[in-house]
């Protein structure tokens, strides 16, 4: 395909948010452009494996009716250089209705209608955010990759991350640029600071390539001296990955964990365990589970939660059935700080509940796994993996001898996904419902939450 600039009216926008035109059978896909737009385009690259290429808009010429100017004065493509919210020139109903649709088309192997269910809030939602250190003339920036790229590109008021983050974020900024801080290839450098928000406290952590770096302690002191910041924690990460945190964080200043209402329970989370960043949606869908749990006919259900992080799932779906006498978990994960947090969690809520350590990936481990023989019958299932969907191991025993009257499956990857709902399908489960929810409003993420019967 020839690179040249050409003059294109944006047919749609995909799965992923981005608009694009058709050319020579392949899909052009140009970020930042929404159906109907009129612009100049340059194709920047052509896939060598799938009929796609990319192009940059080079001149607009008119917008189409869906278009809208991005808020924020860092969004990429339009008006800066910040990846983070790639829909920002798409009107929330816009966004949905896509959304929608590309979550239908992608579950349409299934033969289920996916219901869709918009974010309350589309600004100040995330507890949580990373930021990427990096020197711009004499001040450390703490920014965001730009999309495809090394290019670190500045957050300052942020729109989406919640205020008193932002607030941090700024006084953190001033604070390494004044002590000088070694960032980007620098020795003994700061790679990410990381904050958790709950209620105004924050735990602030840097990522650093060496744990006894003498900047640490000054740092350190600062930052734990600012209003808010309840706790301040190091972890060290010399490795070239884009991972952020690879191992434990050490707290050295105050406390890293805080609590955070989910649905209906209070929540202890230690840093650098799992929790869902936006709270209202995530209590939604830990709601709707608790309804669907308590639907079934037990009145003391038993309940698996695989992959269960710090038990905000589970313990959700249960929390409608109260009290230690009445339903009972199982729960199964991998990180030992989060099953120590989960059996707090289960502790403070007052409910019955056992929780093993395992690595779910392992077919070893998965065949040897034994519940509890008081829990040995679920009634319910949940599963809520990673990204990459259910470990085969996990996926042959759902398939094969793990049986319930109800599998719950939270999932964060609509294609992982389609390949676990297929292979439970033929198994026997029958799919009932799917519903996709907006978990990170103004990306293309969704999350879908499903109910299997058998
Ligand atoms: C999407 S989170 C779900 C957490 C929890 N259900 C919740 O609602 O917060 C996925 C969880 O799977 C865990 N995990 C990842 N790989 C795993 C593995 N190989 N075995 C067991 N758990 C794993 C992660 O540590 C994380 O807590």
């Amino acid at each position: 395909m020839e690179k040249r600039y050409e003059r294109v009216i944006i047919e749609g926008v995909d799965a992923e948010l981005r608009g694009y035109f058709t050319k020579e059978d392949r899909q052009v896909l140009v970020a930042g452009t929404a159906t109907g737009d009129e612009v100049d385009v340059a194709i920047t690259s052509v896939s060598q494996h799938h009929p796609l290429a990319y192009a940059e808009v080079v001149n607009v010429h008119q917008r189409g009716e869906n278009f809208q100017q991005p808020s924020c004065r860092h969004a990429a493509p339009i008006r800066g250089r910040c990846g983070g919210c790639p829909a920002m020139h798409l009107a929330p109903s816009t966004r949905d209705q896509i959304q929608l649709r590309a979550a239908n088309e992608a579950l349409e192997p299934l033969g289920v209608n996916v219901t869709w269910h918009s974010a309350p809030q589309q600004r100040e939602y995330r507890n949580r955010s990373n930021f990427v250190a990096h020197r711009r003339s004499q001040e450390v920036i703490l920014g965001s990759y730009a999309p495809r790229s090394q290019h670190v590109a500045a957050m300052r008021d942020c729109l989406v991350v919640r205020p008193a983050i932002m607030d941090l974020h700024r006084r953190t900024e001033d604070i390494l640029t004044a002590l000088k801080a070694p960032v980007d290839g620098e020795e003994e450098a700061l790679r990410w600071v990381s904050m958790r928000e709950s209620d105004g406290d924050v735990v602030v952590e840097l990522v650093v390539r060496d744990a006894d770096a003498q900047w640490i302690v000054q740092a350190a002191d600062d930052l734990f001296a600012l209003e808010n910041v309840v706790g301040v924690g190091v972890s060290v990460n010399d490795r070239e990955t884009n991972a952020i945190r690879v191992a434990r964080t050490n707290i050295i200043r105050g406390k890293g964990t805080l609590q955070e209402r989910y649905g209906q329970i209070d929540l202890q989370i230690p840093p650098g365990a799992f929790a869902q960043l936006n709270v209202d949606v995530a209590s939604r869908i830990y709601n709707r589970a608790a309804q669907w749990t308590s639907a079934g006919p037990s009145d003391a259900p038993v309940v698996w939660d695989l992959y269960c992080g710090i038990g905000a799932l589970g313990l959700n779906a249960v929390a409608g059935h109260g009290s230690a006498e009445t339903a009972r978990i199982w729960g199964v994960e991998s990180a030992e700080e989060a099953v120590v947090a989960a059996r707090q969690n289960a502790a403070l809520s007052e409910v019955s509940a056992e929780f093993d350590i395992a690595d779910l990936v392992d077919p070893d481990v998965v065949q040897a796994l034994q519940p509890p023989e008081a829990l040995s019958t679920p009634d319910v299932i949940l599963v809520n993996p990673p990204r990459r969907g259910l470990s085969q191991p996990v996926r042959d025993r759902l398939c094969d001898d793990w049986t319930a009257q109800t599998l719950i499956y939270m999932s964060c990857d609509p294609k992982t996904f389609l390949r676990d709902a297929t292979a439970l399908q033929k198994a026997g489960w029958t799919l009932e419902e799917v519903e996709a929810h907006d978990m990170l409003p103004i990306t293309a993420h969704v999350e879908l939450l499903a109910r299997f019967t058998r």
